[in-house]
Protein backbone atom coordinates (compact mmCIF):
# COMPACT_ATOMS: atom_id res chain seq x y z
CA UNK A 1 0.00 0.00 0.00
CA UNK A 2 1.65 3.32 -0.86
CA UNK A 3 -0.04 6.95 -0.56
CA UNK A 4 -0.10 7.61 -3.80
CA UNK A 5 -1.38 11.63 -3.06
CA UNK A 6 -2.75 13.10 -0.22
CA UNK A 7 -5.08 10.86 1.03
CA UNK A 8 -4.90 8.75 -1.85
CA UNK A 9 -4.03 4.98 -0.63
CA UNK A 10 -3.34 2.68 -4.00
CA UNK A 11 -3.26 -0.97 -3.22
CA UNK A 12 -1.67 -3.06 -6.47
CA UNK A 13 -0.83 -6.35 -7.86
CA UNK A 14 1.80 -6.47 -10.28
CA UNK A 15 0.86 -9.80 -13.15
CA UNK A 16 4.61 -10.29 -14.76
CA UNK A 17 3.43 -12.43 -17.50
CA UNK A 18 1.00 -9.88 -18.72
CA UNK A 19 3.03 -6.97 -17.32
CA UNK A 20 0.30 -5.93 -15.78
CA UNK A 21 -0.69 -3.98 -12.91
CA UNK A 22 -4.47 -4.12 -10.94
CA UNK A 23 -4.96 -0.97 -8.76
CA UNK A 24 -7.95 -0.31 -6.15
CA UNK A 25 -7.69 3.05 -3.98
CA UNK A 26 -8.74 3.86 -1.25
CA UNK A 27 -9.26 8.20 -0.71
CA UNK A 28 -9.16 8.47 2.87
CA UNK A 29 -11.63 11.41 2.82
CA UNK A 30 -14.68 12.12 4.84
CA UNK A 31 -16.89 10.35 3.83
CA UNK A 32 -14.42 7.63 2.49
CA UNK A 33 -14.50 5.96 -0.72
CA UNK A 34 -12.83 3.25 -2.35
CA UNK A 35 -11.93 2.92 -5.85
CA UNK A 36 -12.62 -0.25 -7.06
CA UNK A 37 -13.19 -3.62 -4.84
CA UNK A 38 -10.09 -6.03 -6.57
CA UNK A 39 -11.38 -9.51 -6.67
CA UNK A 40 -12.58 -11.30 -3.53
CA UNK A 41 -8.86 -12.91 -2.64
CA UNK A 42 -7.34 -9.12 -3.03
CA UNK A 43 -10.63 -7.79 -0.63
CA UNK A 44 -9.07 -10.04 1.80
CA UNK A 45 -5.54 -9.09 1.61
CA UNK A 46 -6.22 -5.24 1.25
CA UNK A 47 -9.04 -5.41 3.92
CA UNK A 48 -7.03 -5.15 7.28
CA UNK A 49 -4.73 -2.17 6.02
CA UNK A 50 -7.83 -0.32 5.18
CA UNK A 51 -8.66 -0.65 8.84
CA UNK A 52 -5.92 0.28 9.81
CA UNK A 53 -6.18 3.43 7.55
CA UNK A 54 -9.97 4.58 8.68
CA UNK A 55 -9.45 3.11 12.44
CA UNK A 56 -12.47 4.25 14.24
CA UNK A 57 -13.82 5.48 10.45
CA UNK A 58 -16.59 3.39 8.59
CA UNK A 59 -15.87 2.20 4.82
CA UNK A 60 -18.96 4.90 3.31
CA UNK A 61 -18.42 4.14 -0.44
CA UNK A 62 -17.27 1.53 -2.70
CA UNK A 63 -17.15 2.91 -6.67
CA UNK A 64 -17.70 0.09 -8.82
CA UNK A 65 -17.10 1.42 -12.78
CA UNK A 66 -18.60 -1.91 -14.06
CA UNK A 67 -19.03 -5.25 -13.72
CA UNK A 68 -15.75 -7.01 -13.97
CA UNK A 69 -14.02 -8.85 -11.17
CA UNK A 70 -10.95 -6.85 -10.52
CA UNK A 71 -13.87 -3.64 -9.79
CA UNK A 72 -16.47 -5.54 -8.36
CA UNK A 73 -15.54 -9.07 -6.96
CA UNK A 74 -14.71 -8.20 -3.35
CA UNK A 75 -17.81 -5.79 -2.58
CA UNK A 76 -19.20 -8.75 -0.54
CA UNK A 77 -16.09 -9.23 1.51
CA UNK A 78 -16.05 -5.02 2.23
CA UNK A 79 -19.94 -5.12 3.22
CA UNK A 80 -18.88 -7.90 5.76
CA UNK A 81 -16.52 -5.90 7.72
CA UNK A 82 -18.18 -2.80 6.79
CA UNK A 83 -22.41 -3.42 6.71
CA UNK A 84 -23.66 -0.12 5.79
CA UNK A 85 -21.09 0.63 2.80
CA UNK A 86 -22.64 1.63 -0.48
CA UNK A 87 -22.01 0.80 -4.06
CA UNK A 88 -21.75 3.55 -6.36
CA UNK A 89 -22.57 2.19 -10.00
CA UNK A 90 -24.20 2.41 -13.10
CA UNK A 91 -27.27 0.54 -13.95
CA UNK A 92 -26.09 -2.87 -15.78
CA UNK A 93 -23.98 -3.59 -12.63
CA UNK A 94 -26.61 -2.87 -9.84
CA UNK A 95 -28.82 -5.28 -11.56
CA UNK A 96 -25.61 -8.06 -11.10
CA UNK A 97 -24.34 -6.80 -7.82
CA UNK A 98 -26.05 -9.75 -6.24
CA UNK A 99 -24.01 -11.97 -9.15
CA UNK A 100 -21.03 -11.51 -6.11
CA UNK A 101 -23.16 -12.55 -3.50
CA UNK A 102 -24.08 -9.00 -2.67
CA UNK A 103 -27.62 -7.14 -0.61
CA UNK A 104 -26.22 -4.43 0.22
CA UNK A 105 -26.62 -0.27 -0.22
CA UNK A 106 -26.89 0.60 -3.75
CA UNK A 107 -26.87 3.96 -5.71
CA UNK A 108 -27.40 3.35 -9.26
CA UNK A 109 -26.54 6.05 -11.65
CA UNK A 110 -26.34 7.68 -14.88
CA UNK A 111 -22.78 9.62 -15.46
CA UNK A 112 -24.35 12.99 -15.79
CA UNK A 113 -25.08 13.04 -11.87
CA UNK A 114 -23.44 14.85 -9.44
CA UNK A 115 -23.03 13.10 -5.91
CA UNK A 116 -22.61 15.31 -3.18
CA UNK A 117 -21.58 14.51 0.86
CA UNK A 118 -19.39 15.79 2.46
CA UNK A 119 -15.53 15.67 1.55
CA UNK A 120 -16.47 14.07 -1.84
CA UNK A 121 -18.37 15.84 -4.79
CA UNK A 122 -18.19 13.15 -7.60
CA UNK A 123 -19.05 14.12 -10.91
CA UNK A 124 -20.11 10.83 -12.91
CA UNK A 125 -19.06 9.99 -16.54
CA UNK A 126 -20.96 7.64 -18.64
CA UNK A 127 -18.19 4.74 -20.22
CA UNK A 128 -19.26 2.52 -21.98
CA UNK A 129 -17.35 -0.28 -20.62
CA UNK A 130 -15.96 -3.79 -21.51
CA UNK A 131 -17.49 -6.62 -21.49
CA UNK A 132 -20.75 -5.29 -22.26
CA UNK A 133 -19.76 -1.82 -23.65
CA UNK A 134 -22.32 -0.05 -21.65
CA UNK A 135 -23.48 1.51 -18.49
CA UNK A 136 -19.98 1.95 -16.96
CA UNK A 137 -19.09 5.27 -15.25
CA UNK A 138 -16.04 6.72 -14.22
CA UNK A 139 -15.84 9.68 -12.08
CA UNK A 140 -13.92 12.79 -11.10
CA UNK A 141 -13.76 13.68 -7.35
CA UNK A 142 -13.93 17.48 -7.77
CA UNK A 143 -12.68 19.09 -4.60
CA UNK A 144 -9.06 17.08 -4.65
CA UNK A 145 -9.25 16.36 -8.31
CA UNK A 146 -8.35 13.23 -8.17
CA UNK A 147 -10.50 11.53 -12.02
CA UNK A 148 -10.65 7.51 -11.27
CA UNK A 149 -10.36 6.16 -14.95
CA UNK A 150 -10.86 2.63 -14.40
CA UNK A 151 -9.89 0.76 -17.79
CA UNK A 152 -10.02 4.29 -19.94
CA UNK A 153 -6.18 5.36 -19.51
CA UNK A 154 -4.78 1.88 -19.79
CA UNK A 155 -0.98 1.48 -19.55
CA UNK A 156 1.15 -2.03 -19.63
CA UNK A 157 3.90 -1.87 -17.05
CA UNK A 158 4.63 -2.39 -13.42
CA UNK A 159 2.81 0.60 -12.30
CA UNK A 160 2.88 -0.06 -8.30
CA UNK A 161 3.58 3.45 -6.80
CA UNK A 162 4.65 4.50 -10.11
CA UNK A 163 3.83 8.16 -11.23
CA UNK A 164 4.26 10.15 -14.64
CA UNK A 165 3.31 13.29 -15.97
CA UNK A 166 1.18 14.28 -18.65
CA UNK A 167 -1.35 16.59 -19.80
CA UNK A 168 -4.82 15.40 -19.34
CA UNK A 169 -5.91 16.93 -23.02
CA UNK A 170 -3.03 14.65 -24.07
CA UNK A 171 -4.83 11.64 -21.81
CA UNK A 172 -7.90 12.09 -22.71
CA UNK A 173 -7.28 12.29 -27.17
CA UNK A 174 -5.29 8.87 -25.98
CA UNK A 175 -8.61 7.01 -25.72
CA UNK A 176 -8.90 4.83 -28.69
CA UNK A 177 -11.28 1.85 -30.11
CA UNK A 178 -9.08 -0.51 -28.30
CA UNK A 179 -11.09 1.08 -25.01
CA UNK A 180 -14.23 2.17 -26.81
CA UNK A 181 -15.32 0.55 -29.83
CA UNK A 182 -18.30 2.98 -30.86
CA UNK A 183 -16.71 6.01 -32.19
CA UNK A 184 -19.94 8.07 -31.01
CA UNK A 185 -19.70 7.24 -27.56
CA UNK A 186 -16.35 7.46 -27.56
CA UNK A 187 -16.13 11.04 -29.18
CA UNK A 188 -19.06 12.17 -26.36
CA UNK A 189 -17.24 11.26 -23.82
CA UNK A 190 -13.93 12.75 -24.82
CA UNK A 191 -15.55 16.17 -25.44
CA UNK A 192 -17.76 15.68 -21.69
CA UNK A 193 -14.09 15.04 -20.24
CA UNK A 194 -12.11 17.67 -21.96
CA UNK A 195 -14.48 20.05 -20.34
CA UNK A 196 -12.77 18.33 -16.79
CA UNK A 197 -9.84 19.58 -14.77
CA UNK A 198 -8.91 16.94 -12.99
CA UNK A 199 -5.20 17.57 -10.98
CA UNK A 200 -4.19 13.64 -10.64
CA UNK A 201 -5.21 10.28 -12.62
CA UNK A 202 -5.91 7.22 -10.30
CA UNK A 203 -5.57 4.23 -13.05
CA UNK A 204 -7.06 0.78 -12.79
CA UNK A 205 -3.66 -0.58 -14.10
CA UNK A 206 -0.75 1.10 -15.21
CA UNK A 207 0.84 4.45 -14.24
CA UNK A 208 -1.20 6.80 -12.45
CA UNK A 209 -1.05 10.45 -14.00
CA UNK A 210 0.10 14.14 -12.31
CA UNK A 211 -2.03 16.16 -14.59
CA UNK A 212 0.55 19.32 -15.76
FE1 LIG B 1 -12.65 -3.69 -16.75
FE1 LIG C 1 -9.95 -3.17 -15.11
Amino acid sequence: MIEIAKKLYQFSIYIPPMDFTIHQYLYASNPSILFAAGTAGQAKYILPEIKEILGERELKYIFVSHMESDEAGGISVFKKEYPNVTVICGNLAARELGGYGYDGNVIAKCGEDIIEDGELKLRLFDYPAEVHNQDGIVCLEENSGIFYSADLMLRYGNGVGNVIKSAWSDEVEAINEDRIKDDKQREKLQSRLLKANPKFIAVGHGYCVECI
